[in-house]
């Protein structure tokens, strides 16, 4: 089997599953915390190298506020995890504007980034506060402050990270479309939609996506 060297996942439905569940939301949503545990770690299992979860859009701020704060709850407590029970094959990096978070979670963010920076396994990019678009504007503005040619070298160096291109997007709960999500490194990336619900969606369903690309042809345009 083809492993993605780089799988990024819309991780979408976690509101639904809680519905069908008679659950409030938060449920879903920690649930769906639970999904990332057990999806990283697989992934790192499987040799992936990077694995970008959209965790919170810039967009996500327009929801209530309780709601949001379960969310930043959620996101706090994976990080205290990360800090207190390191994985030491996992490094982490955040894919973010870094402009809406609360300074308890920006402070944190930094610390699991410093602390799992020599880790050589599985990179878990979390995009949080992240919007394609507005990562896009800041990178434009960074080439034109430090007067640099607009190249695409030097456009994806302004980028919040350098990686290489996603091989493969997933959205789960079967919306299909991109939400504002690596639009630039998208261009060549193979999709992959599923029904199942976030919080549904476990180590066999990751098997399920990556089995589906390994049979894919790509030719990027030649
Ligand atoms: C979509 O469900 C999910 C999100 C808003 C983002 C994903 C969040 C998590 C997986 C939980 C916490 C994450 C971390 C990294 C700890 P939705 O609310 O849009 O579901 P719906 O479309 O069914 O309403």
């Amino acid at each position: 089997m083809k492993i993605p060297q780089h799988i990024a996942i819309i991780m979408d439905g976690n509101g639904r599953w809680a519905k069908a569940k008679n659950l409030p939301r938060t449920k879903g949503h920690k649930e769906g915390a639970a999904s990332v545990e057990i999806i990283t770690k697989e992934a790192n299992k499987l040799g992936v190298k990077y694995l970008t979860l959209y965790a919170f859009s810039t967009e996500n701020w327009a929801r209530p506020k309780t709601e949001i704060i379960a969310l930043m709850n959620l996101l706090e407590e994976t990080l205290d995890k990360f800090l207190n029970n390191p994985d030491k094959n996992i490094k982490i990096i955040f894919s973010s504007s870094r402009k809406k978070l609360p300074a308890k979670i920006l402070k944190k963010m930094q610390q699991v980034e410093k602390e799992s920076a020599k880790n050589k396994g599985l990179t878990l990019n979390l995009a949080i506060d992240y919007g394609s678009r507005q990562e896009i504007l800041e990178a434009i503005s960074k080439l034109q402050k430090k007067n640099l040619k607009p190249t695409k070298a030097n456009f994806e160096k302004c980028l919040y990270n350098n990686l290489p291109d996603p091989d493969l997007i997933i959205r789960t709960s079967g919306e299909q479309r991109l939400s504002n999500f690596l639009l630039w490194q998208a261009a060549y990336s193979e999709f992959y939609f599923t029904k199942t619900l976030w919080p549904d969606f476990r180590e066999k369903e990751l098997l399920e996506a990556i089995k589906d690309f390994s049979i894919r042809q790509r030719r990027f345009g030649a």
